[in-house]
């Protein structure tokens, strides 16, 4: 810790993590949302920070404490995450997205608590967000680097290799949910990197053993940082 700044990694960039999840309200007491934590966007927004990065943490509602030295930006909806990330993108020469963001939120907003009135069933209208990842993708320049997560259940690979091309990410970080060690709410990740390859159908892939999210937060920047390096030489 006693390194001078200037030599460490990521010293002189800006870095913009997304975490957590969104939450999507249907009346004043009631919302969809998903199980993440946000222990892994906040790992990697910390270790960004100790790898010498001045670093923006767009968060979703999480139990986590705002992390020192980082500028936190709170946000509730899909919606909000959004609004955040493109007020930062553009200052961002790496930009990291781990939020497990709502896919649907209600089409309408009740401003009333819903009531039962005796009903057995209701019918729930849904509409798409905004894709964040894909977002950024299509606004990216040549000199920033994009990293996407992805979480499965099925057929890991061909459906994270088809997120890295479409949201035009230097780097996707996948998971699969029943992988013992991975998902939600653990302390530890067991994931599948993938990199742009030769042809789009072609992607390099490697499989990293299960380490703390910690661990797989420094590897995941230290990856990161090389590829810039690369693609600047
Ligand atoms: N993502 C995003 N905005 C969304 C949905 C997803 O920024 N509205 C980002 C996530 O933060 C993650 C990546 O896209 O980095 C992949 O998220 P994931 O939910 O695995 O994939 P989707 O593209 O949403 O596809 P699906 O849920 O249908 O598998
Ligand atoms: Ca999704």
């Amino acid at each position: 810790a006693n390194q001078p700044a200037e030599t460490l990694p990521l010293h002189g960039l800006h870095v913009l993590v997304t975490a957590g999840p969104t939450q999507e309200p249907l009346d004043p007491v009631r919302y969809l949302t998903n199980h993440s934590t946000g222990k892994m966007g906040y790992a990697i927004a910390e270790q960004a920070r100790d790898m010498g990065a001045d670093v923006t943490l767009v968060s979703g509602p999480v139990t986590l404490s705002a992390p020192r030295g980082i500028d936190t930006v709170h946000v509730t909806t899909a919606q909000q995450m959004f609004n955040a990330v493109q007020e930062h993108f553009t200052q961002a020469d790496l930009t990291i997205m781990a939020a497990a963001v709502g896919d649907f939120r209600p089409i309408e907003q009740s401003s009333e608590k819903i009531k039962k009135n005796g009903r057995i069933n209701i019918d729930l209208q849904l509409t798409s967000n905004p894709d964040i990842l894909a977002w950024a993708g299509e606004h990216k320049t040549a000199d920033q680097t994009l990293c996407g997560f992805a979480m499965e259940t099925q057929d890991l690979e061909s459906n994270a290799a088809k997120k890295l091309t479409s949201k035009h990410c230097s780097m996707l970080v996948a998971n699969n949910l029943n992988t013992p060690g991975a998902g939600f709410a653990v302390d530890t990740n067991v994931v599948t990197v993938l990199k742009p390859g030769a042809t789009p159908d072609e992607p390099i892939i490697e499989h990293w053993n299960k380490m703390s999210k910690q661990e797989l937060a420094e590897r995941i920047l230290t990856e990161l940082a090389a590829l810039r390096n690369t693609e600047s030489a």
